[in-house]
């Protein structure tokens, strides 16, 4: 499969996709990376990595539908199966996300339905929790919404601040993203109904 990875940073998750296609953990190739910001270090890690990337960002003014145009259009024309969101931070239309239904990803870094949005970590630490982590689901029109594919659980220890946590947090991410690329290159995952399903369960 041909997998699009869209990016607003760092690009943690997309070296951990790219190296989990470059070993043959997951049967596809990271075909294009999208940015919407120039001068990313993820941009970098595509290029040394031999990935064709561009930088899609939105002009002044300019309406979400019309840049999720713009995205649809770069997508279609590199014939891109999956869409893969690691920390690309636009909130993404419903038709957009309607012309990805079943073939989009996300990760969020919280046990979601805790936490959509931003702030994960502070909120986590802020409430207390002795628990947290990050949830990988198929993406539909709600922020943060969809269902649940795979979660990692970290403790929370005493003293941690909001940077221990998302380091923390992050290395479970690099783990879970590649894992579940795996299993939808390999068919076993899919959406249903607004539900996802694994080897014939609904997760
Ligand atoms: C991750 O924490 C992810 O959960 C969130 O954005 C961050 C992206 O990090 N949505 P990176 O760019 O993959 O390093």
């Amino acid at each position: 499969i041909r997998i699009a990875v869209l990016i607003s940073g760092n690009g943690s998750n997309l070296q951990a996709i790219l190296d989990a296609c470059q070993s043959g953990d997951i049967n596809g190739d990271v075909a294009l990376v999208i940015s919407n910001k120039a001068d990313v270090y993820g941009l970098t890690r595509a290029s040394e990595a031999g990935v064709p990337s561009i930088v899609v960002a939105s002009e002044q003014g300019e309406a979400r539908e019309a840049y999720d145009q713009r995205l649809l259009a770069e997508l279609s024309q590199h014939n891109i199966d999956l869409v893969v969101l690691a920390g690309f931070m636009r909130i993404l239309s419903a038709s957009f996300v309607q012309a990805f239904e079943g073939k989009m990803f996300n990760i969020h870094p919280s046990l979601l339905p805790k936490y959509t949005g931003l702030n994960t970590h502070q909120r986590a630490l802020d409430a207390g929790d002795t628990e947290h982590g990050c949830s990988v689901h198929f993406v539909t029109p709600e922020l943060d919404g969809g269902p649940v594919v795979l979660q990692a659980k970290v403790p929370v220890f005493e003293g941690d601040d909001a940077d221990d946590l998302a380091e923390r947090v992050h290395s479970q991410e690099h783990r879970i993203y590649p894992l579940v690329l795996k299993w939808f290159a390999e068919d076993r995952v899919t959406m249903t109904d607004g539900q996802a399903i694994m080897d014939g369960q609904i997760l």
